[in-house]
């Protein structure tokens, strides 16, 4: 499974949504009509990364979006969630092939596909490119109550734990991937299931820069609410912005990747930067044995001290969150 398509935010203004969204995050509008936008990142080739659907109610996220690389995987996971009592429908989505919505196991509303109308990437046509120029959907970011259910049932389902954060023997963060990058869904511990944000990835700190100084210029210097900084996972550059209706979103920098294996004093098998301190598991480990949650604090999984609430979080609690699901 493959974090990448696409999750649906509602709008109550869809022109200022599409303003906010070409101009200052610099996505692509691959369609449109009166009460939808269907927008991408400059390197995607499948048509949506990120849906907008005008609502009058409150702003809400109705789903989180994944794809397989086969067609047949779906018939899979739709047995798979079955089976785990969890409801399951197939659904006809424009621009999108055959596509099943579910929930997991902590009641995030989830859409999943494999295939999808394919729009030409727009990556080396500079002249497209607007405000922070974002490239491509990275991770999502929900909070849950029950953390360590949620990264329970994602290993089950092939993901692999990148980092965790405890509170004692306690999970309150969880980082999950899929890709071989740090982390393709993160779970906190908050009410909810709830949207935290979505994040996209930018090439360097000048779009950050230039997406920040098209917000102020277009009328929205409040859009700016955290950062620029740089995360310890990883090592990229982000800053947060919010969206017109209030939807959470960050541009981040790749994260610095080092030939061979992790660069921290620790030994990890890390291939991008940890820094040593927020207790990275062996990604080889995690491949060939999903890891139990009940592991989490345990030091013989890895070699770092169980992990102190990260200083990532302090920064979480000035950030509200919108409930998944809720349209
Ligand atoms: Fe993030």
């Amino acid at each position: 499974m493959e974090i990448q398509a696409s999750h649906v935010f509602t709008s109550r203004d869809l022109a200022k949504s599409r303003e906010f969204y070409t101009e200052v995050v610099g996505l692509l509008v691959s369609d449109e009509d009166r009460n939808t936008l269907y927008l991408r990142g400059l390197e995607e080739r499948a048509h949506h990364s990120l849906v907008i659907k005008h609502s009058d109610e409150p702003s809400a996220c109705h789903r989180v979006g994944m794809r397989v690389f086969e067609d047949e995987e779906l018939d899979r996971a739709k047995h798979h969630f079955e089976r785990l009592g969890l409801p399951c429908q197939w659904v006809d989505v424009p621009f999108q092939g055959r596509t099943l919505q579910t929930v997991d196991a902590v009641g995030t509303p989830l859409e999943i596909v494999a295939t999808m109308t394919q729009r030409p990437r727009r990556d080396m046509d500079v002249q497209v490119h607007r405000g922070g120029a974002a490239r491509r959907f990275d991770h999502y970011q929900i909070t849950v109550p029950e953390v360590a259910k949620a990264a329970e049932f994602y290993t089950s389902i092939g993901f692999r734990i990148a980092d965790y954060i405890t509170a004692g023997e306690h999970a309150v963060g969880a980082f999950l991937h899929v890709k071989d990058t740090p982390y393709d869904i993160v779970f906190v511990e908050r009410d909810g299931p709830a949207f935290h944000h979505c994040a996209y990835i930018i090439m360097h700190i000048q779009a950050m820069l230039r997406a920040c100084d098209t917000a102020g210029v277009l009328g929205w210097p409040d859009c700016v609410e955290y950062g620029p900084g740089k995360h310890a996972l990883g090592h990229s550059y982000y800053v947060y912005l919010l969206d017109p209706d209030g939807h959470r979103v960050e541009l981040l920098l790749p994260p610095i990747v080092y030939m061979g294996r992790c660069a921290c004093d620790f030994g990890c098998d890390a291939n991008y930067a940890c820094d040593g301190m927020l207790g990275i598991a062996s990604p080889k480990l995690l491949v060939f044995q999903p890891i139990a949650i009940s592991r989490m604090g345990d030091r013989k999984h890895s070699r770092h001290q169980p992990t102190a609430i990260s200083r990532e979080i302090p920064s979480l609690d000035c950030m509200t969150s919108r409930r998944v699901g809720s349209a």
